[in-house]
């Protein structure tokens, strides 16, 4: 655990950046104190891999920071916080894209959320990219296997569920991975449920066609045919159903007498 910061002790002229990136202004400051109050925080939780000076916060997006917490029940969770630069005037969107994905068993639970914060489960893990490191290292194939159908499996549940995420061909940024070996898909920002979803077949194009992360999946998994790969993926794009998807899952992964 890091350094815990209790609420009472937040203050503009040293935490004013970590509530109000990258401007702090009082009025907004105090507004955002008495958001964290009513989403149950006790302390700020200073610890993870990026930086906002001198702290250390969990993420730091285009539109948001996201700094580990404690509410007053003792659970640890994970607060993103609305840039004052993010371009949309609060996370009303976002929340209600994050509850729809949560619904279908899909990202970090959301816990609560007010105009410009949203509480959620913590995840305590890294990016895919970081975590194929490790895996490359120790060489766990079964693990690489297990994590990216299950990755899939929970892209299928959303394009079921018709919520299209609309960040998975750059997934670098968006799934984590727990300790515990499990996914998460996070950030549900850009997501729609009006758009035709296309979080299966744009997952896979990341995954197994394009780019460096693919070049390292293949690598660990093996190569699958580009071509029959980008039949399977036409039709389930056209037909978006359980038979077509079983069949994309049993060619990426088939069973073999060691898996
Ligand atoms: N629930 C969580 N638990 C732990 N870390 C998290 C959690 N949610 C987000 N993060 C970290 O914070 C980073 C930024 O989160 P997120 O992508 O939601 O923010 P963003 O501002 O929308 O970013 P971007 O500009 O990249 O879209 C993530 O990449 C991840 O490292
Ligand atoms: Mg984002």
């Amino acid at each position: 655990m890091g350094e815990l910061l209790p609420l009472e002790e937040v203050k503009l002229e040293h935490h004013g950046l970590l509530l109000c990136y990258p401007a702090p202004e009082r009025k907004e400051f105090e507004k955002r104190l008495r958001e964290l109050e009513k989403l149950g925080i006790r302390c700020l939780e200073l610890a993870g891999s990026k930086r906002v000076h001198p702290f250390s916060i969990l993420g730091k997006g285009y539109s948001s920071l996201v700094v580990a917490a404690v509410r007053r029940d003792g659970l640890r969770c994970a607060l993103k916080i609305r840039r004052l630069d993010s371009g949309k005037p609060d996370l009303g969107h976002e929340a209600t894209m994050h509850s729809a994905a949560n619904r279908v068993g899909v990202g970090p639970r959301l816990y609560g959320f007010t105009e410009n914060i949203l509480s959620m489960e913590l995840v305590e893990g890294v990016h895919l990219p970081e975590w194929l490191t490790a895996v490359e290292e120790k060489g766990k194939r079964d693990a690489v296997k297990k994590v990216l159908k299950e990755t899939l499996t929970q892209c299928r549940s959303l394009d079921k569920a018709g919520l299209d995420h609309g960040e998975l061909s750059l997934a670098s940024k968006h799934i984590l991975i727990s300790r515990e070996d499990r996914p998460y898909l996070i950030d549900f920002e850009k997501s729609s449920l009006r758009r035709r979803p296309a979080n299966v077949t744009a997952l896979c194009h990341f995954l197994f066609l394009g780019g460096a992360t693919a070049e390292r999946i293949a690598a660990l998994m093996g190569r699958i045919s580009r071509e029959a790969l980008r039949e399977l993926l036409r039709r389930y794009k056209a037909e978006l159903d359980d038979g077509a998807f079983e069949k994309l899952l049993s060619a990426l992964f088939p069973r073999s007498v060691f898996s």
